[in-house]
């Protein structure tokens, strides 16, 4: 018996994983009772070199053919973007295939149409790795936070601003330098304006305040202010007066509604988020009955994402042999009718 998968993309995320299952094996067979089986990779180009080493036998165009292939139960999409990634998605659902994606941008601006498609087809839609690389925040609120009510979500959640913000502060290197190194580093979108105009982090929180309070939010709800015009100076000028540059991401509930925003934030050099340097991400999450709670860890990078996905197919992979017996319920089922909580605007 094995698990066969199928994945669309093998750039930073789609190696990552391929080589985690490829590097771990025995030990994920021996947790799950049975390997994971790669039976195809689709990508656009299959001359152009890669970062981990597959048989060209794995590589394909011909993305449907995953989707026709009897034995691929879950389809992993890392190819990012809204098209055609949102068809790739809907048609695998549509094929009965569950389904694994790192892809923020389609599930904050789709995600209500790709969770109804799985409920109606029974199947699962895992996403750990679109939220904060390998940190496990989606099944933090989703599962280990599932009592509480939440009252705020503070967190550093873009790595390309957070490493391009660390950089500047540290090493007084101009934004350009930083950026292109963030994208060498494999931490910046194919269109790195999504990172440095906060559209990513709105992409995030989007996401995170859906699981949070169970509410549909439009990227319009979102208050969103990102780092492009900051200039060393103001950065300077900043830490004499004992604050760290950050861009921060919020979602918190006030009397008169959410408020959910991405913005630039001075922060004392003595609070915790401060410390968080380079391409690392942050969560720091006020529950009612739990208290703070402080999720840490690589929110990009090749591994670090890797990491996410590989979990999120295992999830399904042990759903799938027990018959979903002891399962968690799919997301899908709790993300497919969502009430619209109201918003409060910036002031
Ligand atoms: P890359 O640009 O590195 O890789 C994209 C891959 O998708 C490439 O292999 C490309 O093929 C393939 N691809 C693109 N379009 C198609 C298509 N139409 N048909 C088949 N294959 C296609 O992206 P990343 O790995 O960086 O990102 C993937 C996803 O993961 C995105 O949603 C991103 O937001 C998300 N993510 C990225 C993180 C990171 O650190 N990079 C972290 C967390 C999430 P080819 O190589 O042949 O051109
Ligand atoms: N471009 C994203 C970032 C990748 O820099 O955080 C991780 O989602």
């Amino acid at each position: 018996m094995t698990i066969a998968i199928g994945i669309i993309g093998l750039g930073t995320v789609g190696s990552g994983t391929v080589k985690i299952i490829f590097e771990n094996q025995s030990l994920i067979k021996k947790r799950l009772g049975c390997p994971l089986l790669i039976k195809k990779i689709a990508v656009r180009d299959p001359s152009l070199p890669r970062l981990v080493q597959v048989p060209d036998t794995l590589l394909t165009t011909e993305v449907e053919s995953l989707f026709r292939d009897p034995e691929i139960k879950i389809v992993v999409e890392l190819i990012g973007g809204l098209e055609p990634a949102r068809t790739f998605i809907l048609e695998a659902i549509k094929a009965g295939k569950h389904v694994v994606t790192a892809n923020k941008a389609v599930l904050a601006e789709h995600g209500q149409e790709i969770f109804k498609a799985a409920r109606d087809a029974g199947v699962d839609v895992a996403f750990e790795a679109a939220v904060g690389g390998g940190i496990p925040i989606i099944k933090t609120l989703k599962e280990s936070l599932a009592g509480n009510r939440i009252l705020s979500l503070t967190g550093i959640i873009n790595g390309t601003c957070n490493y391009i913000l660390t950089r500047m502060t540290e090493e007084n290197i101009t934004f350009e330098e930083a950026l292109l190194q963030a994208q060498k580093e494999g931490y910046a979108e194919a269109d790195p304006s999504l990172d440095i105009d906060g559209l990513d982090a709105a992409h995030k929180l989007a996401i995170l305040t859906t699981l949070a309070y169970g509410t549909e939010v439009s990227l319009n709800d979102i208050y969103v202010e990102g780092i492009r015009d900051i200039e060393p100076t103001d950065i300077a000028f900043a830490r004499e007066f004992g604050f760290v540059t950050k861009l921060l991401a919020m979602c918190r509930e006030t009397e008169t509604g959410l408020e959910v925003r991405v913005l630039p934030t001075l922060i004392p050099e003595k609070h915790v988020l401060a410390s968080v340097r380079m391409a690392y991400n942050a969560f720091y999450i006020r529950g009612d009955a739990v208290g703070d709670v402080l999720l840490y860890g690589l929110g990009a990078g090749q591994l670090p994402t890797g990491s996410a996905v590989v979990s999120d197919i295992i999830d399904i992979a042990r759903n799938i042999l027990t018959g979903g017996s002891g399962r968690v319920p799919p997301l899908s089922y709790q993300l497919s009718n969502l009430v619209r909580l109201p918003i409060k605007p910036m002031e």
